[in-house]
């Protein structure tokens, strides 16, 4: 009797706990049939009424039954240990052949990819890069490129001065005065950086821009080299069949000046909407290094002589990015960046 109830708890422990899927669930069956309360011990406590006879073979068969059902204990916490780790696994699982998630990668700014291929071309002809400070005197701003006291370009308004002599460059023409003080020439450079005006910000103007200034000294320099050399240039940047165009100018520290024009590399130079119906493009000024400019210097003005030219580095990315507005240049939209 004793036995087949024995028996019986066996089925129904084997069978609760084959349907437990949880630690937890594992735990409320050991409870049930071999907790203090349980099933098991339950029977195990009526065994006082049993004979003398009986009692050694129904004792040893409820602890092999106890022993049994902790064993199937163990071996289910076991299976559901791995079943889900399993499923942790699956989970998780990450298809390393899978294409990957392409980060962006940036590029540079259509002003700095301008500003590195003019520096390719003119490192490509042996100019070498002379840099200068932002926060400028003005002696070297303007005295030293002719520029005296009461001459117009140093206007107040349109300059940020820190005091009377500390001044935001106005352009990239004090680098000149820097290269050629305590050199010899030859001399060759060309100097890419920041300038600043008060100016408000308009399609064509902003208060901060880039320049490339460049400068030759060297004995027996003519306009005929300046000319060469800007016409080399402006192939190697605009294309091959791009020419060069010289229109008269005053500059202080060029004589004779000249601002210089390249003809439209969309249109050939019959005129369209990039050159505005022109054929020629307006990208820089340029001249003959002033005497008085390489006194200043420290250069014989009677051994010596240059050229100089000052581009704006804006204008030609406009140009050759077909960009019409220079305050997209400063907005950092990426809309607008990604595009070149
Ligand atoms: N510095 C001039 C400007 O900002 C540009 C320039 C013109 C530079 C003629 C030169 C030059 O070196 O020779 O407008």
């Amino acid at each position: 009797m004793i036995k087949e109830q024995l028996e019986k708890i066996r089925e129904r422990a084997d069978a609760f706990i084959a349907q437990a899927d949880t630690e937890q669930a594992l735990e409320e069956a050991r409870i049930r049939f071999l907790g203090k309360k349980g099933e098991l011990t339950g029977i195990l406590r009526g065994m006082g009424a049993l004979s003398a006879e009986e009692r050694p073979a129904v004792g040893a068969l409820a602890n092999k039954i106890r022993e049994n059902i902790e064993q199937v204990l163990a071996e289910r916490k076991e299976a559901l240990k791995s079943k889900g780790m399993e499923l942790r696994l699956r989970a998780e699982k990450v298809d390393v052949t899978l294409p990957a998630n392409g980060k962006k990668v940036g590029h540079l700014h259509p002003i700095t990819q301008t500003r590195n291929r003019m520096v390719e071309i003119f490192t490509g002809m042996g100019f070498e890069i002379a840099e200068g400070p932002e926060v400028e005197s003005a002696y070297y701003n303007f005295d030293a490129l002719n520029a005296p006291a009461d001459h117009p370009s140093r206007d107040e308004t349109d300059t940020f001065y820190f005091s009377d002599d500390t001044l935001l460059r106005t352009q990239t023409s004090p680098v000149q005065i820097r290269s050629m003080i305590g050199r010899t020439p030859p001399i060759r450079m060309i100097s890419p950086g920041r300038v600043y005006r008060c100016d408000v910000a308009d399609a064509t103007h902003s208060p901060m821009f880039h320049q490339c200034e460049g400068l030759v000294i060297d004995k027996n320099v003519t306009m005929g080299d300046l000319k060469g050399t800007l016409a080399t240039f402006a192939k190697a940047m605009f294309g091959e069949s791009t020419r060069v165009r010289f229109r008269p100018h005053n500059f202080p520290f060029t004589e004779p000046s000249a601002e210089v024009d390249v003809s439209c590399f969309v249109c050939g130079g019959k005129g369209c909407r990039v050159c505005k119906g022109e054929g020629w493009i307006e990208i820089l000024g340029a001249g003959m290094v002033h005497p008085n400019v390489l006194r200043a210097g420290g250069i014989d003005p009677d051994v010596y002589s240059g050229f100089a030219f000052g581009m704006g580095i804006e204008r030609v990315a406009m140009t050759s990015f077909g960009i019409t507005d220079l305050r997209l240049m400063f907005d950092n939209d990426e809309r607008f960046l990604e595009q070149f």
